[in-house]
C-alpha cells in the first residue's frame, strides 16, 4: 500500500512550536489528568497505582469494552467490538473491508485519512460534496454516485471539517441506499455526543444497520485525545475478527493504563460531554459577535453539532492568510485569541474572549 502523505498532519509539524496557538484544533480544551481523576469513581487513583503495565487484550479490555457497549442501544455486546486508536481504526476498517479497485463514496470535505487509505488501496472514489455555501449533503446526489461494484459509503457525522449533521430522515434514507446496493456504511462518529440539542443526535450506524460499521472514541467529545482509546463497532463478528488480525501488525493492543483511564471517562461520560458542550456554547456566543462583526469577510455556518465549523474567506485568499499569521510574529496570552503584533486587520479579526482554537483550511473550533 503506498499512501500519500497527511498533509493536515504534515503542515502542523512543520509549522507549529510551543509558543503558536493552534488555529487547527478539533478538541474543546483537553481534560488535564487531575481533572479526570476528580471526575472519575473514587477508586481511579488506586486502580491506576495497581496497574499491571504488560501488554493488554488484543480486543481491549474487557470492562472497557462492555462500558463502550453500554453506549450503544442492545444491538452491540462485548464481541462486536474492538479497542483501536481512532486514526488506526480507520487504516484497519478499510484495509479489510475493501480491495483494489472497489469502487467507494466518500463524503467531502473529509477527515483525510477516510479518503487516503481508501484511495491507497487503491480503490475508486466517487466523492459525495457538500453544498458549498450551507454544507448541507443531498442524499439525491449521493444516489447518482453508486455504482454496480460500489462497496462502501464512509460519511462522518457530526462532519468534520463543516460541522453539520443529518437529519434522522437522511441517514435513514442513506441506509436504505446503502442496503439497496448490498454496501457497508463505514461512519465515523467521532463528533457524537457534541450535538448542543440531543434530539439532533442520530443513532449510531452500527445500531441500525446490519453492515454498519462505526468508527468512535475519546478524543473530540469526550475531549481525551491523548489517551489515543478509540473503537470499531459492527454487528458482523467476522468483520471484528478480521480488524483484529489486521490490528497485530498495528498497535498490537492498547496501552494499559489509557484503557484505564478510559474507563474512567465513560464512567463520567455525562459530566465530561457537559463539560464540552458548555465550552462551545460559550465560545458560539463569542462567535456569533464575531462573525457578525466581519461578515464582509467571513463566512459561516453556527454548527448546531460537531467541535468545529467551517469558515470561508469572502475575499482574502487562504494560503496568503495562512502566510501572513506564520510569518508575524504572533502571541498567545491565556484568555486570549492569538494576535499578530503588527497586521492592524487580523488584530482586529481576533478579539479577545475566544478560549478555543481555530482548525486550518479555514475551519474554527468552536
Ligand atoms: C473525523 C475524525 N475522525 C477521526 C479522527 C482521529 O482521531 P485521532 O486523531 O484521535 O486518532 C479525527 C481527528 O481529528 C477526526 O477529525
Amino acid at each position: 500500500m503506498k499512501i500519500k502523505k497527511f498533509s493536515l498532519e504534515r503542515y502542523f509539524l512543520e509549522n507549529e512550536s510551543d509558543d503558536t496557538l493552534s488555529l487547527s484544533d478539533a478538541v474543546c480544551d483537553p481534560l488535564k489528568l487531575n481533572e479526570l481523576l476528580d471526575l472519575g469513581p473514587s477508586d481511579s487513583l488506586a486502580r491506576l497505582y495497581e496497574l499491571n503495565l504488560g501488554y493488554t487484550n488484543s480486543y481491549g479490555n474487557r470492562d472497557l469494552r462492555k462500558a463502550i457497549a453500554s453506549l450503544y442501544s442492545g444491538t452491540i455486546e462485548v464481541e462486536d467490538l474492538i479497542a483501536v486508536e481512532p486514526t488506526e481504526g480507520i487504516l484497519v476498517a478499510l484495509n479489510c473491508l475493501l480491495k483494489p479497485g472497489d469502487h467507494v463514496i466518500v463524503g467531502y470535505p473529509v477527515y483525510e485519512p477516510l479518503y487516503r487509505v481508501a484511495a491507497a488501496i487503491p480503490c475508486n472514489i466517487s466523492l459525495w460534496q457538500a453544498n458549498p455555501g450551507h454544507w448541507q449533503f443531498d442524499v439525491d446526489e449521493l444516489e447518482k454516485l453508486f455504482r454496480h461494484n460500489t462497496k462502501l459509503i464512509i460519511i462522518n457525522f457530526p462532519h468534520n471539517p463543516t460541522g453539520v449533521n443529518l437529519t434522522h430522515d437522511q441517514l435513514n434514507q442513506v441506509i436504505d441506499l446503502a442496503r439497496k446496493h448490498n454496501c457497508t456504511v463505514f461512519s465515523d462518529e467521532i463528533f457524537r455526543w457534541s450535538e448542543q440539542n440531543e434530539v439532533d443526535r442520530l443513532p449510531a450506524v452500527c445500531d441500525v444497520y446490519e453492515k454498519g460499521v462505526t468508527l468512535s472514541g475519546l478524543s473530540k467529545s469526550f475531549s481525551l485525545p491523548g489517551i489515543r482509546v478509540g473503537w470499531l463497532a459492527t454487528q458482523d463478528k467476522r468483520l471484528i475478527k478480521k480488524f483484529s488480525i489486521f490490528k497485530d501488525y498495528t498497535t498490537g493492543c492498547a496501552s494499559a493504563s489509557s484503557e484505564v483511564l478510559a474507563l474512567m471517562a465513560l464512567a463520567a461520560k455525562d459530566r465530561i460531554i457537559q463539560r464540552t458542550l458548555s465550552i462551545v456554547e460559550s465560545n458560539l456566543v463569542i462567535l456569533d459577535a464575531f462573525f457578525a462583526r466581519h461578515q464582509d469577510r467571513l463566512h459561516w455556518v453556527r454548527p448546531k453539532s460537531s467541535l468545529v465549523t467551517l469558515v470561508e474567506l469572502v475575499n482574502d485568499d487562504l494560503d496568503d492568510l495562512a502566510k501572513a499569521l506564520l510569518t508575524k510574529k504572533s502571541t498567545y496570552r491565556s484568555g486570549f485569541s492569538f494576535v499578530p503584533e503588527t497586521d492592524k486587520r487580523w488584530q482586529e479579526l481576533f478579539s479577545p474572549g475566544i478560549r478555543a482554537k481555530q482548525p486550518a483550511g479555514g475551519a474554527v473550533q468552536v
